[in-house]
């Protein structure tokens, strides 16, 4: 059956990346939460898309020129002018804490494609052994270098390759490096490129589809898990196929 992933939590209504948004997903019925995380300066996980504070804060400048503690002064939430109060950008660990023993599956996407992050996919792995979520969690990144890095400390996790580009047999590439599920933009699924991944036994789990015509479309296809930034939207339309 089709999931509901809410990308970045349920980041069409609050804040994106923040514990509220995580929440409200989980309150929204979402099926698994897609979230981003680089490292800080003094090397904790830390949950925010971009390399830089600049878009989603009101401070400015390089994640990793930070400690955890200079970061939690921003807020996550300042595009919305007060109206979320204050919301600090969570580390991974607060964000366990808060799904540990729910039913929900967590995509951590290791955002390792600009800044290399050297030894994040350890700190990761720690993490998910420690708060027992190995059933319950999807790797993905667009540095398909950083994946197979982790797959060598963790084989048993499961794994997406993330594109944004039409690649050539996607599904012939995905089991050729041992890799579960592929993670494409949604737009790139035309009726061929889905049956040659399906062809391969490749879980398809595709990003950021937002729009209802569109969401139909993959749930008619088949696909297995759709990311979007409204969890609620892309839940209603699933129980309609049901
Ligand atoms: O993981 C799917 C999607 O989040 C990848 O793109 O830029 O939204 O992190 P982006
Ligand atoms: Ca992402």
């Amino acid at each position: 059956m089709i999931k509901n992933f809410a990308h970045r939590g349920f980041s069409g209504k609050y804040p994106e990346n923040t514990m509220l948004a995580f929440k409200k997903a989980i309150e929204f019925g979402a099926d698994g939460i897609e979230l981003d995380v680089q490292l800080t300066k003094d090397e904790e996980i830390v949950i925010i898309h971009d390399e830089t504070i600049d878009r989603t804060t009101n401070g400015k400048g390089l994640v990793s020129d930070y400690t955890y503690e200079e970061l939690c002064k921003f807020d996550a939430s300042f595009i919305y002018h007060g109206q979320m109060g204050f919301n600090k950008i969570p580390t991974l660990r607060e964000y366990l804490e808060l799904v540990k023993d729910k039913n929900i599956v967590t995509n951590i996407e290791l955002k390792t494609g600009i800044l290399e992050y050297i030894g994040i996919e350890e700190k990761v792995w720690e993490l998910i052994q420690e708060y027992k979520i190995e059933k319950k969690v999807i790797i993905s990144s667009f540095n398909h270098y950083s994946i197979l890095r982790m797959k060598e400390l963790a084989p048993d996790l499961k794994y997406g390759l993330l594109s944004e580009s039409w690649l050539i047999n996607a599904g012939k590439y995905a089991h050729d490096l041992g890799i579960q599920c592929y993670h494409p933009i949604h737009y790139n699924l035309t009726p061929e490129i889905i049956n040659e991944i399906k062809k391969y036994g490749i879980e398809i789990n595709t990003y950021t589809v937002n729009k209802e015509s569109d969401i139909r479309y993959l749930i008619e296809k088949g696909i297995d898990i759709i990311i979007g930034n409204f969890p609620d939207l892309t839940g209603e339309l699933i129980k309609e196929y049901k």
